[in-house]
């Protein structure tokens, strides 16, 4: 599969496809089911300072073309994840690369998260996700251009490994966000993070998920996530990685046409855990049989109608 690479960051990425941040736990729970080692790589559930225990149940629920969580960011903290994940990673990915996703209440929290990481060995760099409260602010930081350029800013001086921003789309003009980003020093842009959606149990008149509301992901929000993808790409000049609803080798095509250099995979995986396998072998499937020798010849090559 050769075409699929790309060099991104200073490193070679075998394959341009990853998975998805709280959908592949932190590596190790995939162990023997698919061959991780031969992806692009993993992005890690979120680490938080301390560990969190995340929310009450019902966590997860089926929605037409999709799933809704609410799982609240539960994870073992940057201690544990330290300590026992990362050795694990370490020592089982020799090829495929590791983003650790990083949450936090505040600035500093993110920061002293980096920090705590930055040298340890078995990953990469960051994915910054900033679809979480801001306890100074009271808003998303990812909502908020002011506190996300002071977070990146901040994490850009806690480390030179490369820092990749998650961003919501739940923004009016998500070019503007990703803007901010760029101009606060992120090396790269994920897009996009889950749409805010909720449930209601008829017969028992109650929210299905406990947290009330949830993050939708899956089929439903492929178009949002090739446009939100294809706007931010417009944006700027650090790649990006497209997310949301990747279930097949066109759908990640797509996403690819529209300007990104790496696709994750995340609900796809609770259907099928092969589905990453199977879109990466689809894309170079593609490849071939157009005759296009290399992936980043599709990067942001989707041709607009003149009229456009
Ligand atoms: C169960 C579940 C847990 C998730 N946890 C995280 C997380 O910890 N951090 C994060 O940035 N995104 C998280 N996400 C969002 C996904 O990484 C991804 O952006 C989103 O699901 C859209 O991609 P998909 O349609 O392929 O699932 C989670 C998604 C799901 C379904």
């Amino acid at each position: 599969m050769a075409g699929l690479s790309q060099r991104l960051w200073g490193v070679e990425f075998q394959s341009p496809v990853l998975l998805a941040s709280g959908t592949c736990g932190y590596g190790a729970e995939y162990d023997g089911l698919i061959p991780l080692d031969d992806l692009g790589g993993i992005v890690t559930k979120a680490v938080s300072l301390e560990p969190r225990p995340g929310n009450l149940p019902h966590r997860v629920a089926e929605t037409p073309g999709g799933m809704i969580n609410a799982i609240g960011l539960q994870n073992v903290g940057l201690k544990r994840f330290r300590d026992e994940k990362l050795p694990w990673l370490d020592e089982h990915l020799t090829k495929a690369h590791v983003l650790v996703n990083v949450v936090g209440h505040t600035v500093e929290e993110f920061s002293t998260v980096v920090a705590g990481l930055d040298d340890a060995t078995g990953f990469l760099g960051y994915e910054i996700n900033v679809s979480c409260p801001n306890v100074k602010g009271g808003t998303l930081f990812g909502t908020d251009a002011k506190a996300l350029s002071e977070l990146v800013r901040r994490v850009r001086q806690t480390t030179a490994r490369p820092v990749i921003v998650k961003l919501t789309p739940n923004v009016p003009d998500i070019a503007v966000y990703a803007r901010v980003c760029e101009d606060a020093g992120a090396d790269g842009l994920s897009t996009i993070n889950t749409f805010p959606g909720m449930l209601i149990d008829v017969e028992a008149r109650r929210p299905v998920i406990g947290n009330v509301s949830g993050g939708v992901s899956g089929p439903a929000i492929l178009p949002m996530g090739i446009y939100l993808t294809w706007r931010a790409a417009q944006a700027v000049e650090i790649p990006v990685i497209g997310i949301g609803g990747i279930r097949t080798a066109f759908d990640a095509l797509q996403y690819v046409l529209a300007g990104a250099s790496l696709v994750q995979i995340g609900t796809a995986l609770f259907v099928d855990p092969n589905a990453a396998v199977d879109v990466q072998r689809g894309m170079a499937a593609h490849l071939e049989s157009q005759g296009v020798a290399h992936l980043s010849d599709l990067v942001g090559a989707v041709e607009l109608p003149n009229h456009a």
